[in-house]
């Protein structure tokens, strides 16, 4: 495995590959890689002849500066975890190579860019469409890997690669999952173990409410679930919108989408610590 910091010099290894007619599959991470990340790089490595890690805390898509700082780093055991995997190439550029002048580009996706995650972090999409093109560019991969945790990101990067007519594949992987349930993130190191402790409730009651909405309304389920989150003590909702899942329009009943998705985000004990995750109600 090669770890590379320099554009010019992962460009030039990619010249080489591409020349034998070799496939590329690049995985984008912030690094801080655990299990999900190792499934992402798996996939990629089975589909394709060269896989690319992007390892990359980017500063555009943090809405808070407390976030960025805090976000978890640690390169030397990312390349250990990668090696495991059979990833080929890490690419690791500092923030100066990524952004040599300050990224005036704005990538705007309505409708879905613009609810849920994109209306309560302003600007997060924008940064994610900033470096997640420039990492297209500069990798032109075959495929792209992205976890399933992160959904909402998923439909932007697809409407941006649709915009931008980028022949790259998106590929989606299933969220990957602790024991307790828990959607494994990188943030989760941040958890203290009293807040760890709670933090599985959240999957637990999103489990339990599919059940619960085979019985009551979609405005029923909806408050179920943000009633028994809000009870446990440490824990608190910022939105759980059960939507539409191609549009990601908040929806007024169970029958007006095929497709039905809950998306909840939840701050977990008093740092806080933000935690996504989310569940399919129907699927078409
Ligand atoms: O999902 C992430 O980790 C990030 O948003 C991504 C796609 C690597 C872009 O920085």
């Amino acid at each position: 495995m090669k770890v590379f910091s320099k554009i010019v010099d992962l460009q030039n290894e990619l010249f080489e590959v591409r020349k034998q007619g070799h496939s590329v599959g690049l995985v984008p991470t912030m690094g801080a890689l655990h299990e999900g990340h190792a499934s992402l790089v798996r996939h990629s490595v089975k589909d394709n002849d060269v896989t690319v890690v992007s390892v990359f805390v980017n500063p555009t898509q943090f809405n808070d500066k407390n976030d960025l700082k805090n976000y978890p780093r640690d390169l030397k055991a990312d390349c250990e975890l990668l090696e495991k995997c059979k990833a080929d190439y890490v690419f690791a550029p500092e923030v100066e190579d990524m952004y040599p002048t300050p990224d005036t580009r704005q990538f705007e996706y309505p409708p879905v860019s613009t609810v849920m995650e994109g209306a309560h972090r302003p600007g997060h999409f924008n940064g994610v469409c900033q470096v997640v093109s420039r990492l297209f560019y500069i990798v032109r991969p075959d495929r792209a890997y992205f976890g399933e945790k992160d959904w909402q990101q998923i439909a932007v990067v697809k409407a941006m690669v649709r915009h931008l007519d980028l022949k790259v594949q998106i590929v989606e992987c299933p969220i990957v999952r602790d024991e307790d349930g828990l959607a494994r993130s990188s943030r989760n190191t941040l958890l203290k173990p009293e807040e760890r402790a709670i933090a599985p409730k959240i999957y637990e009651v999103l489990k339990d409410s599919v059940e619960y909405s085979k019985k009551h309304s979609l405005k029923e389920t909806h408050d179920f679930v943000v009633d028994k989150i809000n009870a446990v003590d440490g824990l608190d909702v910022e939105y759980f919108s059960i939507v539409d899942g191609n549009t990601l329009q908040d929806l007024a009943d169970w029958d007006s989408s095929d497709y039905v998705v809950g998306c909840i985000t939840v701050y977990c004990g008093k740092t806080p610590i933000r935690l996504i995750d989310h569940i399919k109600y129907k699927e078409s």
